[in-house]
């Protein structure tokens, strides 16, 4: 069985819901506590033992391609100031040279589209996806986790956890087919049903590992939900050929694409922080007890 080497991220979205802030920063850029999103995102895939990073970008996202580059005259100046610690934490996040590669999706024709873009970067082997709209908080990365699974079950590897059974239209739902090891074989795969149309509320939660004929199958893909060429239908056809199966992922996941999932994982991330921890707390009590929402009070009056 090949190792997985290499994590494909998609990160070509143009962030409208959270304009303005996105007008001219990428949404992956935003930072949770003190380091952007997709750096959270990297980390994971690191943690997974992925030796190469594959950035699908588009325009306006220049600044991930600068933000994972050497800064010159910031290491001179951080240099001759003895600023070790932070010399040290830049020199840790860096990719070695060679490791990471870009290439841009020219046109937001949708998940399946942009997976496809990658295709001559991966080549004709495993690959892990990773969608930096979800990050996650476990001791262990979630994609480790997927990793060692699939040493045991080969074929294609999705995250998922359960969603409220209402709100099945907003994510790719996958069916139940029984437990193995530590997640279970898949039964079927729908983007964004109708919770009556629902094979259950196991909800893809943005990680894969999937087989590269998973290529050949975007390539022609045609579009369904949403009017995008979905990643999930292309994967429902793989599923007739390769084996899927789930592993549902035990810790806290932030969906960052929305303004609340965005604040927890700050709120979350900081209190996970030992050097900010306390103070966060006592903070977040009192604001708590006193902030009212805005202009509140003098509607009533
Ligand atoms: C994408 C996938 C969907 C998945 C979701 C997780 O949808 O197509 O299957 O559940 O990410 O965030 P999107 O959020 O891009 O609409």
């Amino acid at each position: 069985m090949h190792k997985v080497r290499k994590a494909v991220f998609p990160v070509a979205g143009l962030g409208t819901r959270f304009l303005p802030a996105t007008k001219a920063i990428p949404k992956e850029m935003l930072t949770v506590v003190d380091r952007p999103v997709i750096q959270y995102v990297v980390d994971e895939a690191r943690q997974a033992g992925i030796e190469h990073l594959i950035f699908v970008t588009g325009r306006n996202k220049g600044v991930i391609e600068d933000y994972f580059d050497i800064q010159v005259e910031l290491v001179n100046t951080l240099t001759e100031r003895g600023k070790k610690t932070e010399l040290s934490l830049l020199e840790g996040l860096q990719p070695q040279p060679g490791t990471a590669s870009f290439t841009r999706q020219q046109a937001p024709l949708g998940l399946g589209h942009a997976v496809w873009c990658a295709r001559d970067l991966v080549g004709p082997e495993p690959f892990a996806l990773l969608l930096p709209d979800m990050i996650m908080q476990s001791e262990r990365g979630c994609l480790a986790s997927m990793v060692e699974l699939y040493e045991k079950t080969g074929g294609n590897l999705v995250s998922v956890e359960q969603c409220d059974p209402a709100e099945t239209n907003k994510y790719g739902i996958v069916g139940h087919g029984g437990a193995v090891g530590s997640g279970f074989r898949i039964d079927g795969m729908v983007e964004k049903p109708e919770p009556k149309d629902a094979p259950s509320n196991y909800f893809i939660t943005g990680r894969y590992i999937l087989q590269p004929e998973i290529f050949d199958i975007l390539e022609t893909q045609e579009k369904g939900a949403g009017n995008e060429i979905q990643l999930t239908d292309g994967m429902l056809k793989l599923a007739e050929k390769q084996e899927f199966f789930a592993y549902p992922f035990q810790g806290r996941t932030f969906d960052c694409g929305s303004k609340e999932g965005f604040i927890r994982a700050n709120v979350a991330f900081a209190l996970w922080r030992q050097d900010i921890r306390g103070k966060v707390f006592d903070d977040l009590h009192k604001l708590m007890a006193t902030v009212e929402p805005y202009g509140e009070r003098s509607a009533a009056e």
